[in-house]
């Protein structure tokens, strides 16, 4: 980081200190533990720090990074996209749902051709692939929950990195090159981001103007006035659905989050219409249920390739029939991640051998995404994921704003059986309806231990987050890995279809053993197509936290004592 940026962090950080002197606050308990971030780029490390130092609390410095982060990682930081933020704060959990929603004008059938067939990309690129975002809404949701600080010095960071500059870190000019094939025909992409060059200081002044209008007005400032008329008219000129009534009429909501008891350990994670948490609670449910089984099993050997395989086959197969949003279809959470069910689900494993796809039925039945973990002073702690979808989302950038849309269409079943980007394929319960959410595996989780924050975690990926944040809970708890070791780790995944492929991190590929030992039985086991996962964890270490941050990225994790 250059030194003017350090300057400029060092002036938050004053300006920080002065507010929060007059500054009230929910976070009343005395401060007993030191702080801990893990994010996904250093800017955003260095704007939590500061907000952290200067007293605000875990809510104050989510929000204060997720607006940095739709400056300094384009990809996955936005304005224009959604996520959900998992709250424990003085004690209680919190879930807010700020996810995207589809057009009124969005059809089931709006990305199938006459013929009933898929059109190639509409759900993922340009116009046609943009939901109603979510961030902004969400961010002002929380802090007027759990804010301490002034909003207005949280949107301070972000500003100046907009109109300052930052320089580009080498990864997001990698990023910005293998997206470019799919997003440079997009009128104003290029205009706007083809300046991302490694190493040079990236400006942009018309997205600090956006961020100025909602320092000034809050959520107002988005979704209303000229933010709201410029989205529009770039609506317009492409052929995008976003009107201003449904701008207008977006809101986030609380739920309850997901909560489950195991090992003793209190599991708060993500609720409907995310998959992740119910996903994640049928896994670690089940590799219990398999105890013997792993018993003795080396990390990452054939065979405990081959049982976590044949549990997220079946984990996989409920997702697809039963989740969507809990708006528009019926649930049965409670009896999915019921013991009796899952003993059940436990019971069809096959322990030597693969189980054909079409065996496995509903029990009942880039990849481009950001995590961030904070953990306050007060022992508070956030847990948020949020995405534009793909890398750069649908590419549309807000001409006047300088902001990308998502593409979170494409998270939708645009037809019952048809893979989306990530390959998983989805029914009815997650078909494309006006004002509905779609089906996400963003999977925020938080684990207490007799009431104490003992892990925050999550990470991007796609359908490949449940497994990331699956595999790294079980690699600190079941391998005593430390929390650098545990997000380090190899990973591999498997999600029902394609059949019998297993896929493993390609910049840490599993042993060779073990790859040629699962070969032959059966399993295709190749890199995946991309690098998944950039799991950002904290863990309670005796009195003290490690926080790490997934080497595969470029992000920075930091204990603030
Ligand atoms: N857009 C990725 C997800 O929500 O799962």
């Amino acid at each position: 980081m250059n030194q003017r940026i350090v300057r400029l962090f060092l002036l938050f950080s004053m300006l920080f200190a002065a507010a929060c002197q007059h500054a009230p606050g929910p976070a009343t308990q005395p401060q007993t533990v030191p702080a801990a971030i893990a994010i996904a780029d250093a800017y955003g490390a260095q704007v939590a720090s500061a907000v952290l130092d200067a007293g605000g609390t875990a809510v104050d410095a989510a929000v204060a990074v997720a607006f940095s982060l739709a400056v300094t990682y384009p990809e996955a930081g936005n304005l224009g996209g959604g996520g959900f933020m998992l709250t424990w704060m003085d004690g209680q959990g919190a879930f807010l749902d700020y996810r995207e929603v589809a057009p009124a004008a969005a059809t089931r059938d709006m990305y199938l051709d006459a013929q009933g067939q898929v059109v190639d990309n509409l759900s993922l690129t340009g116009y046609k692939a943009v939901a109603v975002p979510g961030t902004v809404a969400g961010m002002s949701e929380a802090h007027r929950r759990y804010g301490r600080l002034p909003w207005k010095e949280l949107l301070a960071p972000a500003i100046e990195l907009a109109d300052q500059g930052f320089v580009v870190p080498s990864l997001l000019a990698v990023n910005l090159q293998e997206e470019l094939p799919r997003l440079a025909a997009i009128p104003g992409f290029l205009h706007y981001f083809g300046g991302l060059r490694n190493g040079e200081i990236f400006r942009q002044p018309e997205l600090a103007a956006t961020l100025r209008r909602i320092q000034a007005e809050g959520a107002a400032g988005f979704y209303q006035g000229e933010t709201a008329s410029l989205i529009v008219d770039e609506m317009r000129r492409g052929g995008g659905l976003v009107t201003a009534a449904d701008l207008s009429g977006y809101r986030p909501v609380w739920r309850e989050p997901l909560l489950a008891s195991w090992r003793g350990y209190q599991v708060l994670s993500a609720p409907p219409p995310s998959s992740g948490g119910i996903a994640v609670l049928q896994l670690l449910k089940l590799r219990d249920l398999l105890a013997e089984d792993f018993r003795g099993l080396a990390h990452n050997s054939p065979q405990y390739v081959h049982l976590t395989a044949e549990m997220e086959k079946r984990v996989y197969a409920d997702r697809a029939e039963y989740l969507g949003d809990p708006a528009f279809i019926d649930i049965p959470v409670a009896l999915l991640v019921a013991d009796d069910y899952i003993a059940r689900r436990a019971a069809g494993i096959d322990r030597r051998a693969i189980s054909a796809p079409g065996s496995v039925h509903p029990g009942l039945e880039p990849h481009d995404t950001t995590h961030f973990s904070i953990v306050d002073r007060w022992g508070n702690a956030v847990s948020n994921t949020y995405t534009l979808n793909t890398g750069f989302g649908s590419g549309v950038v807000v001409g006047g704003a300088g902001f990308l849309l998502n593409n979170e269409m494409d998270d939708f079943s645009v037809k019952p059986g048809q893979p989306n980007y990530y390959g998983v394929v989805g029914s009815a319960a997650n078909e494309v309806q006006p004002g509905k959410r779609m089906l996400s595996s963003m999977t925020p989780t938080i684990l207490l231990e007799d009431g104490r924050v003992k892990m925050v975690l999550g990470s991007p990926g796609g359908s490949t987050i449940i497994t990331s944040v699956y595999q790294t809970i079980v690699n600190v708890l079941d391998f005593g890995m430390s929390a650098a070791d545990a997000v380090a780790a190899t990973r591999f995944h498997h999600q029902l279809l394609p059949a019998d492929l297993v896929t493993f991190s390609p910049s840490r590929p599993l042993p060779s053993g073990t790859i040629q030992a699962l070969a032959k039985r059966g399993y295709r086991v190749q890199p995946h197509d991309w690098e998944f996962g950039d799991v950002q964890l904290i863990l309670r270490d005796a009195e003290d936290w490690q926080a790490a941050s997934d080497p595969r990225g470029r992000g920075e994790a930091r204990v603030l004592h």
